[in-house]
């Protein structure tokens, strides 16, 4: 990782359990701008993000935030919404007092963001006579700018090509401009090439950062920890011991009031092309000689140049597409899709995917990767289940091992954070009686604080310039030419309905058919 900053003083928050681990950087002054800045994504998660980092003294004593938004506001306005985000958003309790002081680093600019003028204000606003000197009677204002790309999609070129035109993009020797994009990045391969080459017309890669939420994940990080500063799995963390993965990520909740989005998405964009294509590139990845930017992504490109591409024929037999039904979850009934605001009648977008990848190299050859995501599923969980072959010959009798299940590690990504393995153990008495026991390690119980939130992480990493955690334009574009092919196949396939799952339950019966056919079935988390 990049060093870029100072050192802050002792962590913020005195926690016995990380005396030791060192002191914290700090990222040099800047202003973070952001576009779009009185929709959601800032109002949820920006502005608490940054709150924080700033409360646990992770940030430099001088930084502002800039809004930019088509709304006409005034700073005072936009300065109380930002106080309401902070104390609605936060984790954690939060005073009043705080979240009024922290208000006060934010001013907000009107533009639309297909005027250009917009970005020549812009320009003025961030560089006012005596940017980056010490003006007489005061500090001038932070010359470092990140930009953060939170609008709908369709506008970040005409932004990317709005600051270049401006000369927003330029650094200086003690100054970075940097951008953060968030995801869709392109809703296929065709359109995730042209917003490359559209950014890359105005910014070098190093100073792009392509923003997936699950890499700011503690769990998600922690598991190129797991397998690389252990020695113990790496020697059987292959298709000599593995038998298969599943990778899951269930959510209870329905689109919640984004139906006009999500008709556009989909599970398959929305879900997998980003967060579970990362996943899988992490649990299948070689060790990288470094923990850098660019020894990590070089290796998870290469499981996604690795993973078997689909045909329409094996989108047909490894691809399950579905979408829910009205159900109940945790008692209350709720409405189908197609009955959400903003969603027609007619609606075949799906809110449920399973499918079965193969990673063709040395490490992988013939072990399936299962991966599900969806949405209205009994209950929130994200966990990937590393499944291992059972023991060559069992020296117990028939009797003894009917509960015995093969060893599992189960990487539980949220909630309930942790790892678990599963082995055999010998019931106590008499007899031999072995049974499937959990050995757990838990978040909560190791380390004894709250883990940041994923914005969090990935603010602070855009702030330092350390893109690790960030996806490369390469990394994008492989995992985009694995989800077309499906897409493609699905364009083309004439299907009289989409398979309906009732909401509250695992999806459907052709999900469970995909692995029971392997002769194998899907873990309950
Ligand atoms: C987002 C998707 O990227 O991730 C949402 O657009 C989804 O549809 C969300 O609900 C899930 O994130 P998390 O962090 O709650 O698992």
């Amino acid at each position: 990782m990049t060093a870029q900053g100072t050192l802050a003083p002792q962590a913020a928050q005195d926690n016995p359990l990380s005396v030791g681990l060192g002191a914290e950087r700090r990222p040099m002054p800047f202003v973070a701008v952001i576009f779009g800045a009185t929709g959601d994504l800032t109002k949820r998660k920006l502005a608490p993000a940054l709150f924080h980092l700033h409360r646990d003294g992770l940030l430099p004593g001088s930084f502002e935030i800039l809004g930019v938004a088509r709304q006409e506001l005034s700073d005072d306005v936009f300065r109380r919404n930002m106080e309401e985000a902070v104390l609605t958003f936060s984790r954690g309790r939060v005073a009043r007092s705080d979240a009024s002081a922290f208000a006060r680093r934010f001013r907000y600019l009107t533009g639309n963001f297909d005027d250009p003028d917009t970005y020549g204000r812009l320009a003025d606003t961030l560089s006012p006579p005596g940017a980056g000197k010490r003006a007489k009677g005061g500090e001038a204002p932070p010359p470092s700018r990140l930009f953060y790309l939170a609008t709908p999609p369709s506008f970040y070129p005409t932004i990317l090509k709005g600051l270049g035109q401006a000369g927003l993009e330029r650094e200086g020797p003690d100054a970075f401009s940097r951008v953060v994009v968030e995801k869709p990045f392109g809703k296929d391969l065709a359109t995730a090439r042209d917003l490359n080459d559209v950014v890359h017309g105005v910014f070098r890669e190093e100073q792009v950062f392509r923003i997936d939420h699950y890499l700011g994940k503690e769990t998600v990080q922690n598991i190129l920890v797991f397998r690389f500063a252990n020695g113990i799995f790496e020697p059987i963390w292959n298709r000599q011991y593995i038998d298969h993965v599943q990778v899951t990520v269930a959510e209870s909740i329905g689109v919640e009031g984004r139906g006009g989005y999500y008709e556009e998405a989909g599970a398959l964009r929305d879900m997998v092309q980003n967060h579970m294509l990362q996943l899988l590139t992490l649990i299948a990845m070689e060790p990288a000689v470094a923990f850098d930017a660019d020894s990590v992504r070089n290796e998870k490109v290469k499981v996604l140049r690795a993973t078997r591409p689909m045909t329409p024929e094996s989108v047909r037999r490894n691809v399950v597409r579905a979408q829910y039904g009205p159900g109940w979850i945790a008692g209350d009934p709720v409405p189908g899709y197609r009955q959400e605001k903003g969603v027609p009648d007619t609606s075949t977008t799906e809110t449920f995917v399973a499918m079965r990848l193969f990673v063709d190299n040395w490490r992988w050859a013939g072990v399936p990767f299962y991966l599900r995501t969806g949405k209205r599923l009994p209950k929130r969980s994200t966990e990937i289940a590393v499944q291992f072959k059972r023991a060559p010959h069992l020296m117990f009798s028939h009797t003894a091992t009917p509960e015995l299940e093969p060893n599992v590690i189960t990487l539980r990504i949220q909630p309930d954070e942790g790892i678990v393995l599963k082995l055999g153990a010998k019931v106590p008495g008499p007899q031999v009686k072995i049974r499937s026991v959990n050995m757990d390690f838990l978040y909560d119980a190791a380390f004894a604080s709250e883990s940041p939130e994923a914005y969090e992480r990935l603010l602070l990493d855009a702030l330092f310039g350390d893109s690790t955690l960030f996806t490369r334009h390469d990394e994008v574009e492989a995992a985009w030419s694995l989800v077309t092919a499906i897409l493609d196949a699905w364009e083309r396939e004439a299907f009289a309905a989409l398979p309906e799952y009732e909401s509250g339950r695992w999806g459907p019966r052709e999900a469970h058919d995909l692995l029971e056919r392997d002769g194998r079935h899907w873990r309950r988390p």
